[in-house]
């Protein structure tokens, strides 16, 4: 296949993308919608015949030309389309099992406004993922669950324009995740992608919260891009009647601090959000925010200075229904609102940072949140490109969802192998988390390791942390679901505890004896089981079930009963209610576990 390349092979590499913090706040020209696709399993696109990567290769959306010295063996406008947002797998059948580069093409007209910017913003693309707009190379991304802007500005003319992208969902070992999940593998741009039309200086990021020390007292920062020496940022709500500013420092920040009058703090029974503006220049943002503090005091999580107990569940980005990765506001109303119909105050978004639609909704619900970044299972632990692709991913993460009060805890991993290197992995990604946000909980899911009847707590890990997240499968991956009555729990932090996870697999519908592994009613028998065992664990802070709903995984294999599905779902993908949901919800609705000091 012979390649164009337009950009001479020595240009500079486009600028890194960046975060915009609450980019899903401003007025934005939507591109989404039915883009091209060509699958390149080969990645001819990109690299040459000897698998060198063209500096700037890529398919030009060039029509063939009468007269042309070599064959264009492509062409999107007589290529499928794949919907954006969505990942392509649940789209077409020839894609399910696809993991590989798809390229997309969309065209669109643009009109250039004097003094603007023009950002494309991409809610998140899984995994590695290249955009070019008019044949001009706009960024490279890597990382299938946050969000990133490339600038755009340079490239885009008046009237027609056309972006193109090429997504590739390989897995490579040097990859966050890495080779192994116990999830599908949706590839594709996955979530929005839009174009932001900013002034020339504008506030990339911000945060605004409570603060723990000071009574009614706000206080936070937002950053200017190519701010002038007397620059300034205000901030307004005007249902508090309060107003402040701030000077911007040399490092483009603006500190913020005033008081407030009348504030309702944000709680799942009072989840009250704030109309807040903030401004600079020409440039302004339209929030809504709560502000709520959340700490630690000895083994109590307290939530406005009072202590909490999470009754929670953990909930994968699977699309309810049409299943597939889920990315709009229908999906998070529907799987929020089961586990609010659960009872729960709280839920763990695992593994990996969910949608902005999902954070928004837990605000407006008044649902905690545990976010997690996607450091799952064996990454390459000794390798440093490694630790800076997580710490990227993380650093995305909480700057574009930082103003969330849903959010209260930040998790470094999950189920990652007690060793050193891995410690001092972790170890750096919660400093680094720790210097972006000092306003939340720092914690992991942890693995346990049993002695005799004993569950031992003592991964050396859990000194980093705030909060202790475990995971153990009592009753599906060992033992039989009784030996939960017999078991006790040496726990070697003096800190809150999450059971993180718990749970056994059943395929709705499927009925028979307690001991009959796959029906409802063993599953069931397991939480009825766990429950009164968990509330033996002296500082148990809350809980959130493997899983709320049935979800894809390349793991589940069993004909008839898994059929590519995780099973551990209270809920079938398709809605239907396990008995082991109505166990659950009884406890929750009537305080059957858990205490919150
Ligand atoms: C693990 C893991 C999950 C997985 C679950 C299971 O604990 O964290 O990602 O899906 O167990 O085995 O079902």
């Amino acid at each position: 296949m012979v390649l164009l390349s337009v950009t001479p092979l020595w240009a500079a590499p486009p600028p890194a993308p960046i975060v915009i913090t609450g980019a899903d706040r401003r007025p934005a020209i939507s591109l989404n919608g039915d883009w091209a696709s060509i699958v390149d399993p080969y990645f001819n696109g990109l690299y040459s015949i000897h698998h060198v990567k063209m500096a700037d290769g890529f398919f030009l959306n060039r029509k063939a030309q009468p007269g042309d010295l070599f064959p264009t063996e492509y062409d999107f406008s007589k290529s499928p389309s794949l919907k954006v947002p969505g990942d392509w797998n649940t789209q077409r059948e020839s894609l399910f099992f696809y993991e590989g580069p798809i390229w997309y093409e969309h065209n669109f007209t643009y009109t250039p406004k004097k003094n603007t910017r023009v950002f494309l913003h991409v809610g998140a693309a899984n995994y590695h993922s290249f955009f070019w707009v008019n044949g001009k190379k706009v960024c490279e991304h890597e990382g299938g669950y946050t969000s990133f802007n490339c600038e755009v500005t340079e490239a885009l003319h008046e009237g027609a324009n056309f972006v193109v992208a090429a997504v590739d969902n390989s897995r490579h070992e040097d990859n966050v995740p890495t080779m192994q999940t116990d999830w599908w593998n949706y590839g594709g741009i996955t979530r929005s992608v839009s174009l932001l039309e900013l002034p020339e200086s504008f506030i990339d990021q911000y945060d605004l919260h409570l603060s723990r020390t000071e009574d009614s007292v706000i206080e936070g920062w937002a950053h200017l891009t190519n701010a002038t020496p007397d620059a300034t940022v205000a901030v307004e709500i005007p249902e508090l009647n309060a107003r402040a500013s701030a000077k911007v420092g040399a490092d483009g920040r603006a500190l913020l601090h005033f008081s407030v009058k009348g504030l309702t703090r944000w709680s799942p029974e009072t989840p009250k959000l704030y109309k807040v503006r903030i401004a600079s220049g020409e440039d302004a943002v339209n929030e809504l925010i709560g502000f709520r503090t959340i700490e630690t005091r000895g083994t109590e999580i307290l939530l406005n200075g009072k202590p909490v107990f999470l009754h929670g569940v953990c909930i994968h980005a699977e699309a309810p229904y049409r299943t597939g990765r889920a990315y709009s506001d229908q999906d998070a109303a529907t799987l929020l609102g089961w586990a609010r119909e659960l009872g729960a105050n709280y839920v763990r978004l695992a593994h990996y940072p969910h949608d902005e639609s999902m954070l928004r909704a837990a605000d407006r619900m008044g649902i905690l949140v545990w976010a997690e970044n996607p450091v799952y299972w064996a990454l390459e632990f000794d390798n440093s490109q490694v630790y800076d692709k997580a710490r990227l991913q993380l650093e995305e993460e909480i700057g574009t969802s930082r103003n969330h009060a849903a959010i209260i805890l930040w998790s470094m991993a999950n189920e990652t192998p007690n060793n050193p290197t891995r410690t001092q992995f972790i170890e750096n990604l919660a400093a680094r988390a720790r210097e972006l946000d000092a306003t939340r909980l720092i914690t992991a899911a942890l693995l346990i390791r049993t002695e005799g009847k004993t569950k031992v707590v003592d991964d050396p890990l859990g000194k980093a942390l705030d909060v202790i997240g475990i995971n153990e499968y009592i009753g599906w991956y060992e033992q039989h679901p009784e030996d939960a009555d017999t078991t006790n729990w040496r726990i070697d932090f003096q800190k809150p505890v999450i059971v993180s996870e718990f749970g056994g697999s059943a395929k709705a519908g499927l009925h028979g004896d307690k001991n009959q592994r796959w029906t409802e009613e063993f599953q069931a028998n397991i939480y009825r089981h766990q429950l009164p065992m968990l509330n033996r664990i002296p500082q148990l802070r809350g809980m959130s079930p493997w899983v709320l709903m049935d979800f894809r995984s390349p793991n589940r294999l069993l004909p008839g009963v898994q059929d590519d599905f995780n099973r551990k779902g209270l809920i079938s993908e398709t809605g239907e209610k396990k008995a082991a949901f109505f166990v659950l919800q009884q406890a929750y609705k009537e305080n059957l576990v858990g205490k919150a000091e």
